[in-house]
C-alpha cells in the first residue's frame, strides 16, 4: 500500500504517518487501495476503481455531523448509559470510527477509545485534528492505538463503563454503513490483526468491571447471563453489571 499526496501537500506529519505505516509516499494515483492526503485530510481507498469502497471520517458534515448534531436524541444509548446525570469515565473498547464515542463526548462524559488497526487509527486521528477547534468536548477524550484487552488494565479508574462494539455480519438495508464496516475488516486483514470478537467479550466480562454495554444486532443471540437490554429498531445494548 501506497499514501498518495499532491507534491504541495508534503508536511511533517503526513511523512511521519508514513513513516509509522512503513508506506512510501506517491505522486501518482495507485492502481490498487491508498491512502491520499488531500485538502480534505486522511482518507483510505479501498478501490480506486469504485468511488463508494473509502473511509474519510468527518465529525462535522455528512452522516457522523448530523448524528452528532442531534446527540440529544440518542435515547436508547442514553438509556444504556443510564438515568444518572453524573459525568462518566466510558471506556470504548472497539473505538472504530469513533461515532459511539463522539455520542458520548457530546453528552458531557469522558472517553478512553482504543483501536487496534493503525491505519484507522491515523484516519481517525486526522478527522479529530480537524474537528477540536469546533468540537471543544474533544478535550475529553483519550484516544489510543493498541489492543484494548492488553490496554485497558493500563488505564487510569475508575472506569464506569466499558463499551464494546464488535463488528457484525452486513445488513442488507444498510448498505452505506455496511461498506464502511466491510472497508474496516478489508483494513484488518491488510494489516494482519487477527481477533475473535467472542474471546474479547469473554475477557472483558472476567475483568473488573462496574458495567459493560454491548452493542448487538437486534435479533442475534444472547451472549451470556444479562442483566438487561435496550431495544431500538435494528440494535440492541446488552447490559452486564
Ligand atoms: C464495529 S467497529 C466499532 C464502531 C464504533 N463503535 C463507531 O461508532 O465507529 C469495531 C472496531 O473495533 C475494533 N476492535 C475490535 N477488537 C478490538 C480490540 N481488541 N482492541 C482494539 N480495537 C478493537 C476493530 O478494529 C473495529 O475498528
Amino acid at each position: 500500500m501506497q499514501i498518495h499526496l499532491d507534491r504541495s501537500l508534503i508536511d511533517k506529519n503526513i511523512k511521519f504517518i508514513a513513516h509509522d505505516l512503513g508506506l512510501n509516499i506517491n505522486h501518482q494515483i495507485p492502481s490498487e487501495p491508498y491512502l491520499k492526503y488531500d485538502e480534505k485530510g486522511l482518507s483510505f481507498i479501498k478501490d480506486p476503481n469504485n468511488p463508494r469502497e473509502y473511509i474519510h471520517i468527518d465529525y462535522l458534515k455528512g452522516r457522523a455531523g448530523w448524528r452528532l448534531n442531534r446527540s440529544n436524541h440518542e435515547s436508547n444509548l442514553k438509556k444504556a448509559l443510564g438515568k444518572n446525570q453524573k459525568k462518566l469515565h466510558i471506556f470504548d473498547a472497539t473505538g472504530g470510527l469513533l461515532l459511539d464515542t463522539m455520542i458520548f463526548l457530546s453528552l458531557g462524559h469522558k472517553v478512553t477509545a482504543i483501536e487496534q488497526s493503525k491505519i484507522l487509527f491515523y484516519l481517525v486521528k486526522d478527522a479529530l485534528n480537524r474537528a477540536e477547534s469546533k468540537l471543544s468536548f474533544i478535550k475529553n477524550l483519550d484516544f489510543r492505538f493498541g489492543n484494548s484487552i492488553d490496554l485497558y488494565k493500563t488505564i487510569e479508574r475508575p472506569i464506569d463503563i466499558i463499551y464494546l462494539d464488535p463488528m457484525y455480519p452486513i445488513l442488507k438495508k444498510n448498505q452505506k454503513k455496511s461498506l464502511e464496516i466491510e472497508t474496516i475488516r478489508f483494513l484488518l486483514k491488510e494489516e494482519k490483526i487477527e481477533g475473535n470478537d467472542q474471546d474479547m467479550i469473554k475477557k472483558f466480562l472476567e475483568y473488573d468491571h462496574k458495567k459493560i454495554i454491548l452493542k448487538r444486532p437486534l435479533k442475534s443471540e444472547i451472549y451470556s447471563n444479562i442483566n438487561y437490554q435496550v431495544k431500538g429498531k435494528t440494535t440492541r445494548f446488552d447490559i452486564y453489571l
